[in-house]
């Protein structure tokens, strides 16, 4: 299957998860073993050389573990507020539909690695903005950030400062 074909599948929901929202879903794509392949050996190869990856909870951490896989690298999973039993660092930030808290686990980043951030979706550009900072004040250097889907009308991409960002599909 052709990545065309793969990003096809994202399914579109309106006015969820309320109104005015139009949610993308990538249910069908990780539900499609030939698609999830395509998908993940595209975003394994704009990330680039990288020491390791990190993934936001939940959506991303199914791509970014995948990614992982293929490249041969780690994970570092940052979680919503409240899971980790040690936080390595901690920042608020909104979304397209709410705010929220991420945390990064305790020693989960050697000063000077190089890291790229997965995701599912780049929207306000909110949650991938927090996971830089988290990462840089860790010593991480952050090397890029890779999106399956951008959502262009929402200006996330201007969030991320000189951060290279890695688009499968902007839409
Ligand atoms: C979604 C998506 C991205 C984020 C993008 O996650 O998976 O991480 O929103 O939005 P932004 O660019 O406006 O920050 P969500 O927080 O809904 O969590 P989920 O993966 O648990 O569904
Ligand atoms: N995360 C933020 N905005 C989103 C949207 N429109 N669809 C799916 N996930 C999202």
């Amino acid at each position: 299957m052709n990545l065309d074909e793969a990003l096809g599948l994202i399914s579109e929901l309106p006015d969820f998860p309320e109104p005015g929202v139009v949610f993308r879903d990538l249910t069908p794509v990780f539900g499609d073993p030939k698609a999830f392949a395509t998908v993940i050996d595209a975003l394994a190869e704009a990330v680039g050389d990288v020491d390791q990856l990190a993934a936001v909870e939940a959506r991303g951490f199914v791509l970014a573990a995948a990614v992982a896989y293929a490249k041969g690298v780690g994970v570092t999973l940052v979680r919503k507020a409240g899971k980790l039993p040690s936080v390595g660092g901690s920042v608020d930030y909104e979304l397209e539909y709410g705010t929220a808290t991420l945390e990064l686990p305790a020693d989960a980043i050697r000063p000077g690695e190089r890291v790229a951030i997965v995701d599912d979706i780049l929207a306000t550009g909110g949650t991938v903005a927090a996971t830089c900072s988290l990462l840089a004040e860790a010593g991480a250097e952050v090397r890029s950030v890779a999106v399956v889907l951008e959502l262009a009308s929402l200006g996330g991409r201007d969030l991320l400062g000189d951060v290279p960002l890695h688009v499968l599909k902007s839409v």
